[in-house]
């Protein structure tokens, strides 16, 4: 059951997978989120991240905001139509 938790809807991961990923040996954050591609859908990690956060924190015994002070939002910050790119006139 609880390899079924999902962390990452947008990229289907799970809790499992998060968990052993860090007990194969991945102790930084990022080269986690790269790894699993957490944050990497279309919601651009909203629902995922934070939670991943916790897990790894609780895992490596570091605080949450430790875990997340080296990672920075890109924009777009939130998902949006390529089409808003695409001036209309093609100038
Ligand atoms: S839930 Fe992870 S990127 Fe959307």
């Amino acid at each position: 059951m609880k390899g079924r938790i999902i962390i990452c809807r947008c990229n289907d991961v799970t809790l499992e997978d998060v968990e052993k990923a860090i007990d194969a040996g991945i102790d930084d954050f990022e080269l986690l989120r790269r790894y699993l591609r957490l944050g990497f859908g279309p919601c651009q990690g909203r629902s995922c991240l934070a939670i991943a956060a916790r897990v790894f924190a609780r895992k490596t015994g570091k605080k949450v905001d430790e875990v997340l002070s080296g990672w920075r939002v890109r924009p777009p910050i939130v998902p949006i139509n390529i089409s808003a790119f695409i001036s209309e006139g093609g100038d």
